[in-house]
């Protein structure tokens, strides 16, 4: 079986047909997320925090990515696979091309997602030259934790709402293939899958983005700790037939089709 492609992702935003992406980091996993139909797995650096344990994605290696990546091509055989470049292995284009090639030849993957506005431009149209695909990952970056004073809400107000927009505009002009959107007003993610040709995966960004993504583990309800707003855990609710893990990604995956997750409560 062939893989999905960017172009067939590409189609379903035209169509207006929702992307499901879910995070994967294991063969098993990738195997059962695959057979459910689930679109796109991301190998996330949120592996630090809910396979490690670590109080964030700072820790994660190139070799760890690499490592994760592996088992997931492994198990899975539609999908389509985006990795994360950890921490610092973007700090400069070069190093960026030289590691996001590394994800590729060794991880198995066909696309690499990096956190940044304006300063990652080049870096995308490095990568974009070299015909690596690129997600571009905008709002609440995960590995800038200790420049934000926390996990928090971004593009509240119009200032960064514009900077936010005006970056995901200039990273597809860049040659970004996927923007995603972490934690922003449901406003301003309906606004930039609205103006952006390409297609918008959004997390905690309103159920107007093209695609949504969520870490499998908290839509699973194990990862420790408070799950956060703009997640659901689809293993415990009031209509489920049944309690298992399939049932859970397969209401998951009805849910994103329908529209009818995200909801208002998910919402910023
Ligand atoms: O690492 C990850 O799982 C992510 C998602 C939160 C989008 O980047």
């Amino acid at each position: 079986m062939s893989r999905i492609t960017l172009p067939a992702l590409q189609a379903m935003k035209k169509d207006g047909e929702k992307i499901t992406c879910l995070t994967a980091y294991d063969s098993s996993f990738a195997a059962l997320l695959d057979g459910a139909g689930v679109e796109v797995l991301l190998i996330g650096d949120s592996l630090g925090m809910v396979i490690q344990g670590q109080d964030s994605t700072l820790p994660v290696t190139l070799d760890e990515m690499i490592y994760h990546s592996r088992c997931v091509a492994r198990g899975s055989q539609r999908a389509l696979l985006m990795a994360d470049m950890p921490f610092m292995a973007d700090a400069d284009p070069l190093q960026a091309l030289l590691n996001a090639g590394r994800l590729m030849k060794e991880g198995g993957v066909q696309m690499v997602k990096l956190e940044g506005g304006a300063m990652q431009l080049e870096t995308v149209r490095r990568l974009a030259a070299h015909g690596i695909p690129v997600c571009a990952h905008l709002g609440l970056l995960p590995q800038s934790v200790h420049k934000l004073g926390g996990y928090k809400v971004q593009g509240h107000d119009a200032k960064s709402a514009s900077q936010i927009r005006d970056d995901a505009l200039a990273l597809q002009e860049a040659g970004a293939d996927i923007l995603l959107l972490e934690c922003v007003p449901a406003a301003l993610g309906a606004e930039i899958s609205h103006r952006a040709s390409v297609p918008v995966i959004g997390i905690g960004a309103g159920p107007d983005c093209d695609a949504q993504v969520l870490v499998l583990y908290d839509m699973l309800g194990i990862t420790p700790g408070k799950r956060p707003k703009f997640s659901r855990d689809f293993t415990n609710e009031q209509e489920a037939v049944s309690g298992d893990i399939a049932s859970a990604v397969r209401r998951y995956i009805e849910a994103v089709k329908s529209g009818s997750f995200p909801a208002k409560q998910h919402c910023f």
